[in-house]
């Protein structure tokens, strides 16, 4: 359950469900997540990446572990290029565009409404762990033949190591 999914896994292009009830479940999930997110040095994770079509997004910038359910960007502002990475997607890196500022609505673990204000790298984070609940990862902001040159290099550098 903990195993991270790579891609090109079906399971990382697939929207999650909303969160109807934060139960004891979900909390098991979101403990999951963030072993696996730790485990591996990311900073951020999305259910579906350990093969869970819910709604829910682990993040730990350096300022402790925020379980986020059901998140959403409500506004953004701006926008700045710049290279990421992924677990989903290990070695490679992709210039993404993104909202230099968002408005993110989501809810906590205790069920409380989360209305967050995030400029620059932070933002950026959730932004990407948004991006995959919608099943979105960063290769898809290249076009299809940089996109299918990078995974096969990806998936060749893996068989190989
Ligand atoms: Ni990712």
């Amino acid at each position: 359950m903990n195993e991270i999914r790579i891609y090109p896994d079906p399971i990382l292009r697939k929207k999650a469900l909303p969160v109807k009830m934060i139960d004891g479940q979900v909390k098991e999930i979101a403990e999951h997540m963030a072993e696996a997110m730790y485990t591996n040095k990311g900073i951020g994770l999305a259910a579906p990446q350990i093969g869970i079509l819910s709604q829910i997004a682990v993040v730990d910038l350096g300022e402790g572990l925020r379980i986020l359910i059901n998140p959403e960007i409500i506004e953004g502002e701006g926008e700045s290029v710049l290279e990421e990475g992924c677990l989903s997607l290990p070695n490679i890196e992709v210039p993404v565009k993104r909202k230099d500022k968002v408005f993110l609505r989501g809810w906590n673990m205790d069920g409380k409404e989360m209305n967050l204000e995030l400029v620059g790298f932070p933002g950026r984070v959730y932004q990407h762990e948004i991006d995959h609940l919608n099943g979105i990862l960063i290769v898809h902001y290249l076009s299809r033949l940089k996109r299918e040159l990078l995974v096969k290099k990806m998936l060749k550098r893996l068989r190989d190591s």
